[in-house]
């Protein structure tokens, strides 16, 4: 008797704890709304703050964000994917910290049968072609190298001052982003390969990376100023997060006063760098289009959550390596509305 008591209790219990808890999706979502898995490599990145509030605003009411800061931190971003998925998201849209840790990703959604949708930081394509339900959106890398080049080798050309000691060199110092990273690694390569390829001679004072990062872009600045002074002749950016912080410490060191004079170019266009190129304190810098980079990833994402083909109801295009690729626009003071069009 004792025992039949202690069964029956058993089920009582086992029913009221099925009926108390929620679907693993209603527990997502707490909406009808397909719920979708978010992360972004860190919120303390000038760019991708932009790329996930286009993110949010795509997102309005077509579903629900599980959104996370990986803090700059691989194992953490693994964690809140693990996170995720229990909690019974329908697709991932991963922002990765380590552009080399996709396979990581991939094995997970695998396992769980999750299409993902990486952005910003590129996989590797043996990466991308071990899974048939992983896709990028970003940019063409190199693309953004080139343009920034160009916009160098126009203004160098137009301002034969700026070569300050007249030999004929370009003498530049180049603050790279973080290394491995595709967009720093082709930015750095294919901004210099332009110029030389323009017919201008280079030097190259110096070249460290300042990992996208204002506060480290103005500390190499303050040391190389120290160091070579006036024979900085060009400032070159992988992004205009380091070019902001290079500026700064220009500023402080005096140029921009008077006759005293040093270009600086970037790429992502912010609107902090466009307030520099209006003020005449930045040369020019490369558009990299976070709305549309934020929106094509918010509607891949939607359409694989609802088991549609990614391109659904889109105007976007996928290349042979399953990628969307949002094209680069060079930016300087004569097309700066059409760039502050571009956050709005
Ligand atoms: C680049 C961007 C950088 C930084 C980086 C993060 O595309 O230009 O400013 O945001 O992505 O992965």
């Amino acid at each position: 008797m004792k025992k039949l008591t202690a069964i029956l209790l058993i089920l009582v219990m086992m029913f009221s704890l099925a009926a108390c808890a929620p679907k693993a999706e209603e527990e997502a979502t707490g909406t009808d709304l397909p719920s979708i898995g978010v992360t972004i490599y860190k919120f303390d990145d000038n760019f991708m703050s932009f790329v996930r509030r286009a993110i949010e605003n795509a997102a309005a009411d077509k579903a629900t964000l599980e959104l996370n800061d990986s803090q700059n931190s691989q194992a953490t971003q693994n964690d809140q994917v693990d996170t995720m998925i229990s909690k019974g998201v329908k697709a991932l849209a991963i922002n990765l910290v380590d552009p080399q840790a996709a396979s990581t990703i991939i094995e997970k959604a695998k396992a769980a049968d999750l299409p993902v949708i990486f952005f910003n930081k590129e996989p590797d394509a043996a990466a991308m072609a071990s899974y048939d339900k992983a896709w990028y959106v970003g940019t063409t890398s190199s693309e953004s190298g080139v343009i920034q080049g160009q916009v160098i080798v126009d203004a160098w050309k137009a301002n034969p001052a700026w070569d300050r000691n007249g030999d004929g060199v370009m003498s530049y110092v180049l603050l790279k982003g973080e290394p491995g990273h595709p967009d720093a690694e082709a930015r750095t390569k294919y901004s210099v390969e332009t110029v030389v390829a323009a017919g201008i001679q280079v030097q190259e004072l110096e070249l460290q990376t300042g990992m996208w990062d204002s506060v480290k872009g103005k500390e190499l600045m303050d040391a190389w100023i120290a160091k070579h002074g006036d024979a900085i002749e060009m400032v070159i950016c992988n992004n205009d997060g380091m070019a902001l912080g290079a500026i700064q410490s220009l500023n402080a060191a005096g140029y921009f006063e008077g006759d005293k004079f040093m270009p600086v170019v970037g790429v992502d266009a912010i609107p902090d760098a466009l307030e520099q190129i209006k003020e005449g304190k930045m040369v020019g810098t490369v558009l990299n289009d976070a709305k549309n980079q934020g929106g094509a990833t918010f509607d891949l994402a939607l359409n694989v959550a609802l088991g549609k083909d990614p391109l659904e109801g889109t105007s976007w295009t996928l290349d042979e390596t399953k990628a969307v690729r949002v094209p680069y626009v060079a930016v300087t003071i004569d097309n700066i509305a059409f760039a502050e069009e571009a956050y709005k």
